[in-house]
């Protein structure tokens, strides 16, 4: 699915008390990108307003289970501080990766420069700690810590690894763990830790299913990078490899393809070079083996999710096949 199209069926499938807890969260969101000074209004501000597809905090309301916005406020307040951290990452993503589009925008580092963003993003970072603090619950506060932690650590590691060509699959996956899934994971605990009745869904495996579709939904970002179609993904094919980011489909592509093996990313300067590359790993049939991968870990934690109520599961699977089959 384009995941935000489809938001509409998860919601129905989730229940009817999910709507007015995304406008409960737009609501905050905007409030709080308004409140904070001239510069989080501006930058901080455009990069909410401009929309994504909120599927973190889809995924913290899902967990929770059913309850309406007036007995959940810490609910919502969850759900915002995990959109803002994903936002301020974003922020941050951009100026490291020096992107020009974020959302169909222009990027706060293309559009302010690098101290703006950078800026931007630390104040998207406290705000989303200043929000979930209001909770008063350490056990909150450590999950999205350790969360924010991990992806840092992520982006270093993926800073670190940039052109080198030795880069195995399994440091590409704990990559990937680092900088998206543990968000994904933090999602879905915070959702189990704010829910409101008994049994209480069990924020563990809960976690661990929101860890594996996080991971899928890493890989199948990797994916569209290579395989476009631009006009639906919104950027140029290859442009991860243009910035030496080493994915899948390349580290795939080089164990099929001895040319591709010997190849030094530093050579890939222009966008003709990128398309040229891309066409090369596609033909070495390694996006379908690295989509297959994403669908074999959807396919997994789906069925290693633990007994929900019947909405609720259906719900979390259509998630999951959401975060494999999308084009933005
Ligand atoms: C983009 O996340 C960053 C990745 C983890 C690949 P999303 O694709 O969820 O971004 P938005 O919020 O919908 O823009
Ligand atoms: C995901 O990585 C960003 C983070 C989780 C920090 P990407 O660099 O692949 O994300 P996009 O492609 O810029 O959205
Ligand atoms: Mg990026
Ligand atoms: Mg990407």
């Amino acid at each position: 699915m384009a995941v935000a199209a489809n938001v509409e069926t998860v919601v129905q499938a989730a229940g009817m008390h999910v709507p007015p807890l995304m406008h409960a969260l737009e609501q905050r969101l905007s409030a709080l990108a308004g409140g904070h000074g001239e510069m989080l209004a501006r930058h901080g501000g455009d990069t909410i307003a401009a929309g994504g597809k909120r599927l973190r905090p889809l995924l913290v309301f899902i967990v929770a289970g059913d309850l309406s916005e007036a007995a959940a406020p810490g609910l919502v307040r969850a759900a915002v501080a995990v959109e803002l951290i994903h936002s301020a990452t974003l922020v941050h993503d951009d100026v490291l990766d020096a992107a020009e589009l974020r959302r169909g925008r222009p990027t706060v580092v293309a559009a302010a420069g690098r101290g703006i963003a950078t800026a931007t993003g630390d104040l998207l970072f406290s705000r989303a700690f200043a929000e979930l603090a209001l909770n008063g619950r350490a056990d909150e506060v450590r999950v999205l810590s350790d969360a924010s932690s991990a992806l840092v650590q992520g982006e270093l590691l993926q800073r670190a690894d940039a052109f080198e060509p030795g880069v195995t699959v399994v440091r590409y996956l704990h990559r990937c763990e680092l900088k998206t899934a543990r968000l994904f994971e933090a999602a879905c605990r915070l959702g189990a830790l704010e829910a409101p009745g008994e049994p209480h869904p069990p924020p563990e495996a809960l976690g661990r299913f929101g860890r594996s579709i996080g991971l899928a939904f890493q890989l199948l970002d990797d994916v569209l990078d290579v395989s476009g179609p631009p006009e639906r993904t919104g950027k140029a094919r290859g442009t991860d490899l243009l910035d030496g980011t080493v994915t899948l489909p390349l580290i795939l592509a080089r164990q099929r393809d001895p040319e591709l093996a010997g190849l030094d990313l530093r050579e890939i300067t222009t966008a003709a070079d990128a398309e040229a590359l891309c066409q090369r790993i596609e033909a070495a049939g390694a996006l379908a083996a690295a989509r297959r991968r994403a669908l074999s870990i959807v396919a997994d934690a789906k069925a290693s999710l633990p007994d929900l109520p019947e909405r609720q599961q259906a719900a979390l699977e259509l998630v999951a096949d959401g975060v494999v089959e999308r084009y933005a």
